[in-house]
C-alpha cells in the first residue's frame, strides 16, 4: 500500500539543521497493524506526518499503491489525504464549538457529502464507538476517552484505507486507553490498515508489526515473526 524509500527529513532552524529522519525505508501493506515506537524525539511524529502526507520529506521517495506521490502538487496531495487517510491525535483535536455529531460530519462536508447523508453517517459512526447518548455534547462536556472515540468516529467518516494514530492513548487512563485499543483492533479486523505511535510495549506486541526509531534512524521495521496475530 505504502512504500517509503530512504526518507529523510531535516528541519532548518535559522541556520541550524535538525535531522529528524535518516534514510527511513518501510512498507505498510494493506491490513497491517503497525506500531511506531522509540524514545521521545526519535522522529515518530515526523514519520507519521510524512506517512499521512501532512508534511513532505526533504529526501527519498513515497509510493502509494506503486504510484510515486513525492512530487505531486499540494492540492493533489490533499485530495489523496482526504480520500484515503484518517487521523487520530493524542490531544483529540476536536473543534470545541462543534458538537460530537458536528465534529464527525465535518470531513464529509469538505468531501462534498450532502447534509442528510453526512448526518446519518455521523450518527451511525458514533453508535459504532458507543456514543449514541452523546451526539449533541460539546467536547468540553465529554471525558477524554469519549473525546477520543469522537475523534475515531471522525477519522472513519470518509471510509479511510489507513488510520494514522499518534499516541492515541497517551492522554488517557489505562482502562480508557484499552477501550481505544479495542476499537482500533476491531477496525483492523474489518480490514482497515492501522499505523499507531505508542510508548506502550504491550500495545506494540499486540500490533505485531513494530517500526522502531532511534535518533531518526530505523532500527527495526519488519513484521515480527515471534508475534502471531489473533
Ligand atoms: N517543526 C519542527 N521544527 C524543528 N524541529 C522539529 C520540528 N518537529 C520536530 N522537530 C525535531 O525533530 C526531532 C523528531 O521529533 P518528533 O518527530 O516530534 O519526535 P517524536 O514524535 O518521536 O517525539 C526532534 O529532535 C524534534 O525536536
Ligand atoms: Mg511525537
Amino acid at each position: 500500500m505504502i512504500k517509503l524509500e530512504q526518507i529523510k527529513k531535516q528541519y532548518d532552524l535559522g541556520g541550524t539543521k535538525v535531522t529528524a529522519l535518516k534514510d527511513v525505508s518501510i512498507e505498510i501493506n494493506r491490513g497491517d497493524y503497525a506500531a511506531i515506537m522509540g524514545p521521545s524525539g526519535s522522529g515518530k511524529s515526523t514519520l507519521m506526518h510524512i506517512l499521512g502526507i501532512l508534511d513532505t520529506a526533504t529526501g527519498g521517495r513515497y509510493f502509494l499503491e506503486d504510484y510515486d506521490i513525492t512530487a505531486l502538487p499540494d492540492m493533489e496531495q490533499a485530495r489523496i489525504r482526504n480520500k484515503h487517510f484518517g487521523f487520530i491525535f493524542q490531544s483529540f483535536n476536536l473543534f470545541p464549538e462543534l458538537s460530537a455529531v458536528e465534529n464527525v460530519m465535518l470531513p464529509m462536508s469538505y468531501a462534498g457529502v450532502p447534509y442528510k447523508a453526512r448526518k446519518e453517517k455521523a450518527v451511525q459512526l458514533l453508535h459504532e464507538v458507543g456514543l449514541e447518548h452523546r451526539m449533541t455534547h460539546l467536547p468540553t462536556m465529554l471525558s477524554g476517552g469519549e473525546q477520543q472515540r469522537v475523534a475515531i468516529a471522525r477519522s472513519l467518516s470518509n471510509d479511510p484505507d489507513l488510520i494514522l494514530a499518534d499516541e492515541p492513548t497517551g492522554n488517557l487512563p489505562s482502562d480508557k486507553g484499552e477501550e481505544i485499543m479495542k476499537i482500533l483492533e476491531s477496525l483492523n479486523r474489518r480490514g482497515v490498515t492501522v499505523v499507531m505511535v505508542t510508548h506502550n510495549p504491550e500495545q506494540g506486541r499486540r500490533a505485531g508489526y513494530i517500526i522502531e526509531l532511534r535518533d531518526g534512524a530505523l532500527i527495526k521495521g519488519s513484521p515480527d515473526p515471534e508475534v502471531s496475530r489473533v
